[in-house]
C-alpha cells in the first residue's frame, strides 16, 4: 500500500475531529452553505469545487449523488437543469446536513435525499441518467476499520465499497446512463480498475487537474467515467 493516501485521509479526518462543535456557514462557488458536525467539509480539498463545476448534469434528466456529504454537488445539480436530484448518505448527519442545503437554496421540488448505504435506500426498478459518487478513495490497509460516519468519508478499506458500487450502479441507469467518480491521485487506480474489470467496465479519464490543497501536498484530481466494455 502506497502510505501517502493513507497519511493525507488521516490529516482530513484529524481536522474535521479537531473541527467537532464548530459546525457554521462556509462559502463555495458563489453560495452559503450550512455544514453540520461530522460531515465533510468541502473547504479543506479541492474535490468537491472543482467535481461540482466539472460534472455533466443530466439537463431535464434524473441525477443521483452516492455520498452527498454537505450536499453541495446535489444542490448545483438541481440548479444546474436536472428534473430530479437524489441524494444518498450512510452518514446520517450527512443526509440531514444536504436535507438543510435543499431547504437553504429552495430545491426541494426536485430533489431529496435519503439515509442509504450505498443505493439499499432504492427501489430496485430506479434509474438515473447520471450517477456520481465523489468516493472515499484515500487509502487504507486492509484491517483498518472505519470506526465512524465520518471515517467513511475518507476510506474504503480494500475497496469494498468501490467494487459493491461498480457491481451494482450500471442496473440503476438508463440505456444512455453514465457512470462517473471523482477520484485523484492518492487513490489506488489500479485496484479500481481491477474491480471495474470484475464488473465489466473500464475506466476512462474525463477531465483533471493539479492543485495544491496545502503548501506540501500535490495532487491529482481525476473524473472518472466508468465505461461498460
Ligand atoms: C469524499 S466525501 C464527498 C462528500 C460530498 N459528495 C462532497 O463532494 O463534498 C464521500 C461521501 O461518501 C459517503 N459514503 C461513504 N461510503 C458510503 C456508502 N457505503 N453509502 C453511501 N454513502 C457513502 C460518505 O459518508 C461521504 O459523505
Amino acid at each position: 500500500m502506497d502510505a501517502t493516501g493513507f497519511k493525507r485521509g488521516s490529516d482530513l479526518l484529524r481536522r474535521h475531529q479537531q473541527d467537532e462543535g464548530r459546525a457554521g456557514e462556509f462559502t463555495l462557488l458563489d453560495r452559503t452553505w450550512d455544514l453540520l458536525d461530522g460531515v465533510f467539509s468541502p473547504t479543506y480539498t479541492p474535490v468537491t469545487e472543482l467535481f461540482s463545476t466539472w460534472l455533466p448534469y443530466p439537463e431535464g434528466g434524473a441525477f443521483l449523488e452516492m455520498g452527498s456529504g454537505a450536499g453541495v454537488t446535489s444542490v448545483i445539480a438541481a440548479q444546474s437543469g436536472c428534473r430530479t436530484v437524489t441524494a444518498l448518505d450512510i452518514s446520517a448527519a450527512a443526509v440531514e446536513n444536504t436535507r438543510r442545503n435543499i431547504e437553504r437554496h429552495q430545491v426541494g421540488d426536485r430533489a431529496r435525499a435519503l439515509h442509504s448505504d450505498l443505493f439499499s435506500a432504492l427501489s430496485p426498478d430506479e434509474r438515473f441518467d447520471v450517477i456520481y459518487w465523489n468516493s472515499n478513495f484515500a487509502e487504507a490497509p486492509d484491517d483498518f476499520v472505519n470506526e465512524t460516519d465520518l471515517h467513511h468519508a475518507f476510506f474504503d478499506p480494500r475497496y469494498d465499497a468501490h467494487r459493491r458500487f461498480a457491481h451494482e450502479a450500471p442496473a440503476h441507469l438508463t440505456d444512455q446512463g453514465r457512470l462517473l467518480l471523482g477520484f485523484s491521485s492518492i487513490g489506488n487506480s489500479a485496484l479500481l480498475a481491477e474491480i471495474c474489470g470484475e464488473a465489466g467496465l473500464a475506466v476512462d479519464v474525463l477531465r483533471t487537474e493539479r492543485r495544491s490543497p496545502d503548501p506540501d501536498t500535490t495532487l491529482e484530481f481525476q473524473l472518472l467515467e466508468l465505461r461498460p466494455v
